[in-house]
């Protein structure tokens, strides 16, 4: 059944760049009222201008850093008293890497595994009990292509977005009935920040472009598909897969030894 996010309330992380900002703005476009995180509040700012812009909407700022539990437990406090109870958690802010698991430091690894995985476990089990009671709502986890498929130089990464796209199958499964639907949805490569912010071996973002993420889609593609699953579409999206994409997921599942072998020498595809 498809439901408009007309009226309602997202609540949306990593909204100050790139997939976060862009499914923000079509929310809003849509008619929802906007909760934006991330860690810069003036980057928020700015896609709460362009949300309001869209179509008059509410759009709400509530900067922090996820990394950091006791602002998670705050933000999961606030966020309600900002725009009303939350209906939609987009579990989007995420971050990745460049290194392999030999290069990669134990620190690095686990600063990985904590914002891409721990964090998001945290705000659903918080922001969760709210939606139970309401019998409704909504929960979006933001995966990856490398949640279905690992590739190499991202160890952590890989294994954090298949962690959170594990959980979310189960949390389906265990909420089915209850009103709630569970969302995960795995972007191909995608033109945003996120190569920049890649973590290298001892953990320092590497700020270098991935050809890879350059010549990926628009991010509003991504953010249109993160809507439309919210007002109904599919549990499952796979978002901005190209054909070589869908090839290499294909290969990964039937013939693992060559999807190793070809994402080794291309990097991905
Ligand atoms: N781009 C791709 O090709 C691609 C492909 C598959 C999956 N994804 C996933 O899509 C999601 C969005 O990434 P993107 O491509 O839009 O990258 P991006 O432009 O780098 O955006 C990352 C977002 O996460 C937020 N963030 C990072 N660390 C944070 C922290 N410690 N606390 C709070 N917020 C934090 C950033 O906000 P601040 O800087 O303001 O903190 C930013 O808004 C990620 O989960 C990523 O893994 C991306």
């Amino acid at each position: 059944m498809r439901t408009s996010v007309a009226g309602k309330v997202l609540w949306i992380t990593g909204a100050s760049s790139g997939i976060g900002r862009a499914a923000a703005i079509e929310a809003a476009r849509r008619g929802a009222r906007v909760v934006l995180s991330g860690r810069r509040a003036e980057a928020l700012d700015e896609t709460a201008a362009a949300c309001k812009a869209a179509r008059g909407q509410a759009a709400a700022v509530l900067a922090f850093d996820l990394e950091n539990p006791e602002a998670r437990a705050e933000a999961c406090e606030a966020a309600p008293s900002l725009l009303g109870p939350i209906d939609a958690l987009v579990l989007n802010a995420g971050m990745t890497q460049r290194s392999t698991f030999m290069e990669t430091s134990a620190e690095a690894f686990d600063r990985v595994m904590r914002l891409d995985f721990d964090a998001q476990v945290d705000l659903a089990r918080r922001v969760l009990p709210g939606m139970v009671s309401r019998g409704s709502g909504c929960l979006v986890a933001v995966s990856s292509f490398v949640g279905l498929a690992g590739m190499p130089r991202r160890p952590a990464y890989s294994a954090a977005k298949h962690a959170i796209a594990g959980l979310f199958q189960n949390l389906r499964a265990e909420l089915g009935g209850s009103g709630i639907r569970v969302v995960t949805v795995y972007p191909g490569y995608v033109r945003t920040a996120v190569a920049h912010n890649a973590l290298d071996g001892s953990g320092r973002p590497t700020g270098k472009a991935d050809p890879n993420i350059e010549g990926g889609v628009d991010p509003a593609v991504v953010g249109r598909d993160i809507v439309r699953a919210i007002e109904g579409g599919p549990a499952e999206v796979r978002s901005g897969f190209t054909l070589k994409l869908r090839f290499g997921l294909f290969l990964s599942r039937r013939l693992p030894r060559a999807w190793a072998r070809m994402s080794a020498r291309h990097e991905g595809l």
